[in-house]
């Protein structure tokens, strides 16, 4: 699948459920919810020692779904990630050595910004789909409007204070092709594939 077509699949299921796995027990029973909720899509996040791990148990066990490697910071992450198999990377700011190392491996990469700087700063390596973050502490899709007035050709997933109860305003503006958040992974198994499905209709429409 090329990075166009990644991006393509993203904006067609409309939500980036950002994970956070303590242990890797917690993998596939979670990822079995996620993709039995309707939503075969994680951010896994490096903010735990299982990180890899968890990435390679995912994608081994869901190779149809897209799962991709979040809160990457550096380069020696960004390598953990594609060794265990993510299909897209995603970081809480910009980072010009994942930049760099995402585009050696042909990956894709969703940098985070919040200022123009930011923005230009992707948009310098050819990065053009960011991560808007933290979205609602920095004023959400007013903010993301007055930045894609500046780049009209940029594209966002906003992430950080998106729930059910405010998604559909995010995605409601063009530019925004997909949100990000952790509001479904809370709770059992049970619950998280509960909240997926109701997101899911809810994006869909139904
Ligand atoms: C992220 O890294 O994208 C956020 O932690 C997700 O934010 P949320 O927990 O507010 O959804």
């Amino acid at each position: 699948m090329t990075n166009e077509q990644m991006l393509e699949k993203i904006s067609q299921i409309k939500v980036v459920p950002v994970v956070v796995f303590n242990s890797i027990e917690e993998v596939l029973p979670k990822m079995t919810a996620l993709v039995k909720g309707g939503l075969p899509c994680a951010e896994i996040t490096f903010r735990t020692e299982c990180a890899a791990e968890a990435i390679k148990l995912a994608a081994n066990n869901f190779p149809e779904a897209l799962i991709g490697a979040g809160t990457v910071i550096n380069r020696n992450q960004c390598e953990q990630a594609i060794v265990a198999g993510a299909k897209f990377i995603v970081s809480p700011g910009f980072s010009a050595e994942v930049a760099d190392c995402c585009a050696e491996h042909g990956m894709l990469y969703l940098p985070g910004i919040v200022t123009p700087t930011e923005a230009m700063a992707a948009i310098a390596k050819g990065l053009t789909t960011l991560k808007f973050f933290p979205a609602s502490n920095y004023g959400g899709v007013k903010t993301i409007k007055a930045i894609c007035s500046a780049f009209p050709y940029i594209k966002i997933m906003p992430t950080g204070g998106i729930s059910a109860e405010n998604i559909m305003e995010y995605l409601a503006y063009d530019k925004i092709i997909a949100c990000g958040g952790s509001w479904m992974m809370k709770g059992t198994p049970e619950e998280i594939e509960q909240k997926t499905r109701q997101v899911v209709e809810l994006v869909n429409g139904k």
